[in-house]
C-alpha cells in the first residue's frame, strides 16, 4: 500500500507541445485580460460590497462584521494585492500540470493524495457554495427588475429560510412568523435563485459552455453598466457620506475586505489558460496583473461612488448598486444596472457550474469518489450525471440559503485552496527543480510565502461561524475520504 501522500506523477500530465493534444497557443495578454474580467465580476461587485460597507448584526444584536464604510476602497487594494501572488503561483503549476481539475489536480501531483481530496473536497465550497452565493444575488437584482416593472413576488417566495433566520431586520426575521406553514414549518423558499440555477443546468446538460466570443459580450455589457453607475453615481455624491471614512478603522477594512473577497474569485480560472498562452512567461504575468489592475480599480471606483451616494449604513442591502441609485432618485438607471448586474451574475453562474462537475469528474476517475461520478454521456461528451448532481445541489441550496452566510464559506474555502496552491509551488520547486516550467514565478521564495501569508490574514478577517463550518465541512470531507476514497483510490489500489 502507498502512502497518504502518494503523488501522482507529473510526466502523464505533461503538455506535449507538438502532440494532437496539445491545445494551440493563441492568447495573448490582452485576450487574459478580458477572461479576467469576464470571470471574476460579478456578485462580488453587485452584491456582497453592501455588506462590506455597511457591516453585519446578527439575530440578536451581535456585531458579526464591522462595517469598512468608505475605507472599503482599502480593502479592495490589499485583495488586488494578496490574489496577485496566488495567481502568479497558479499560473507556474497550471503551465506545468495542465489538466483538468485546476488546484485538486496540482496538489495530487505536489503534496500527495490526501492534501489533493482535501483541496478537492474545498473546491466544493468555492464552485458549488459559492454559485448558491451568486444565484442568491442574482434572485434579489431579478425581483429588483420585477418590481421595476410593477410586479411583486410575496416575500416569502423569494427569501431563504437561512436568511430569515439570521437576519437582524424585523420584516426579515419576521417572516419566520408570518409566512405558510408546512407541518409547522415555515415555508421560506427563494425561487427565482431556485429557478435561475436550474436553467443554466438545463444549458449545460445541452452541451453549453462559455465561448470567447459570448465572454467578450458578457465583458462589454458589464463594463457598461459599471460605467453607467459610476457616471450617473458621480453626480449623486455628498461628500459628507464619506464622514466618517474608516468608521471601525482597520478592523473594518480587514473584516470587509474578507467578504468582498467573493468579487476577486475566478482569477484561478485565467492561469489555467496558461497552456493556450502565446509566450507564457510573458504574457501570463501581464495577463494575469493587467486584469487584476483593472478589476481593482474598477472595484475601487465603484466603492468609491457607492459609499459617496448614500450613507454607508443604507447599504446593507442585498442589491446595493441598484438601491444607492433609488435612493439617490435614478430609478430608471437602478433598474438598467439591475439589468446589466443579473445578466453578468448568470455568465458567472454558467461558468462555475460548468467547472464543478469537471472537478467531481476528476476526482471520480482517480478513484476518490464513486465511479458513477466519472460517467460522460456518449454523444454530448460532458460528464452528466455530475453536471446534473450539481445542479440539484446547488439549486437546493440556493432554495434555502443565505447569501452572506454562503459569501464567508466560499471565501474561507477559497483562501485555502489559494493558500496550497503557494505551498505547492514552493514543495515542488525543491523536490523536482529540473522539471520544465513554462511560466516560473519571480522571486518565488518571496511571492509564495507573501501568497499563503495574504491569504491566512484575509481568513483571519471572517466571522467565527465562518471558522466553524468550514471546520464541519473538513471533518466531513475526513470522513468521507477515510470511508470511501483511501480504499478506492486507483494510485493506490492497484
Ligand atoms: N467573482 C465572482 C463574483 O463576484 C465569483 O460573482
Amino acid at each position: 500500500m502507498t502512502s497518504l501522500f502518494a503523488r501522482k506523477p507529473i510526466e502523464a500530465l505533461q503538455p506535449d507541445e507538438d502532440g494532437a493534444q496539445s491545445l494551440k497557443r493563441v492568447l495573448g495578454a490582452g485576450d487574459l485580460v478580458m477572461l479576467a474580467i469576464g470571470a471574476v465580476i460579478g456578485a462580488g461587485i453587485f452584491g456582497a460590497i453592501g455588506t462590506a460597507a455597511a457591516g453585519q448584526i446578527g439575530p440578536n444584536g451581535e456585531v458579526v462584521r464591522s462595517a469598512a464604510g468608505p475605507a472599503l476602497i482599502f480593502s479592495f487594494v490589499l485583495l488586488g494585492g494578496a490574489c496577485a501572488l496566488a495567481a502568479l503561483c497558479y499560473a507556474e503549476l497550471a503551465a506545468m500540470i495542465p489538466q483538468a481539475g485546476s488546484a485538486y489536480a496540482y496538489s495530487y501531483a505536489t503534496l500527495g493524495e490526501l492534501v489533493a481530496w482535501i483541496i478537492g473536497w474545498d473546491l466544493i465550497l468555492e464552485y458549488a457554495v459559492g454559485n448558491v452565493a451568486v444565484a442568491i444575488s442574482w434572485g434579489d437584482y431579478f425581483n429588483t427588475l420585477l418590481r421595476g416593472i410593477g410586479v411583486g413576488l410575496p416575500p416569502w417566495l423569494t427569501t431563504g429560510y437561512r436568511t430569515a433566520l439570521l437576519s437582524s431586520n424585523p420584516d426579515v426575521s419576521g417572516l419566520l412568523q408570518t409566512a405558510p406553514q408546512l407541518a409547522g414549518v415555515p415555508i421560506l423558499v427563494n425561487l427565482p435563485a431556485f429557478g435561475i440555477v436550474m436553467f443554466i443546468t438545463w444549458l449545460l446538460l445541452r452541451g453549453a459552455r462559455e465561448s470567447s466570443t459570448a465572454n467578450n459580450v458578457m465583458v462589454v455589457i458589464k463594463l457598461l453598466v459599471l460605467g453607467l453607475f459610476i457616471a450617473v453615481g458621480t453626480t449623486a455624491i455628498d461628500p459628507a457620506n464619506y464622514t466618517p471614512f474608516a468608521p471601525n478603522g482597520f478592523t473594518g477594512i480587514h473584516q470587509g475586505a474578507a467578504i468582498v473577497f467573493f468579487a476577486y474569485i475566478g482569477f484561478d480560472a485565467i492561469a489555467t489558460a496558461a497552456e493556450e498562452t502565446k509566450n507564457p512567461q510573458r504574457n501570463l504575468p501581464i495577463g494575469i496583473l493587467g486584469g487584476l489592475a483593472v478589476c481593482t480599480v474598477i472595484y475601487v471606483i465603484v466603492g468609491a461612488v457607492l459609499t459617496g451616494m448614500v450613507p454607508y449604513g443604507e447599504l446593507a442591502v442585498a442589491d446595493p448598486l441598484a438601491r444607492a441609485l433609488e435612493l439617490a432618485g435614478y430609478t430608471g438607471v437602478g433598474w438598467i444596472v439591475a439589468l446589466g448586474a443579473a445578466v453578468s451574475m448568470a455568465a458567472v453562474l454558467l461558468v462555475f457550474q460548468y467547472g464543478q462537475p469537471r472537478i467531481f469528474f476528476a476526482m471520480a476517475r482517480d478513484g476518490l469518489l464513486p465511479q458513477w461520478a466519472a460517467r460522460v454521456d456518449a454523444k454530448t461528451r460532458i460528464p452528466y450525471t455530475t453536471t446534473l448532481v450539481t445542479g440539484i445541489l446547488v439549486a437546493a441550496g440556493s432554495l434555502v440559503g443565505d447569501a452572506a452566510e454562503t459569501y464567508d464559506l466560499t471565501n474561507i474555502g477559497t483562501l485555502f485552496a489559494f493558500a496550497l496552491v503557494c505551498s505547492g509551488v514552493l514543495v515542488l520547486r525543491v523536490t523536482e527543480p529540473d522539471r520544465p516550467r513554462p511560466f516560473r514565478v519571480p522571486l518565488v521564495w518571496v511571492v509564495a510565502p507573501l501568497g499563503v501569508a495574504a491569504c491566512l490574514f484575509i481568513m483571519i478577517g471572517l466571522p467565527a461561524q465562518a471558522w466553524e463550518r468550514f471546520g464541519i465541512w473538513l471533518a466531513m470531507g475526513a470522513a468521507i475520504y477515510v470511508a470511501y476514497g483511501y480504499r478506492h483510490s486507483r494510485l493506490r489500489v492497484k
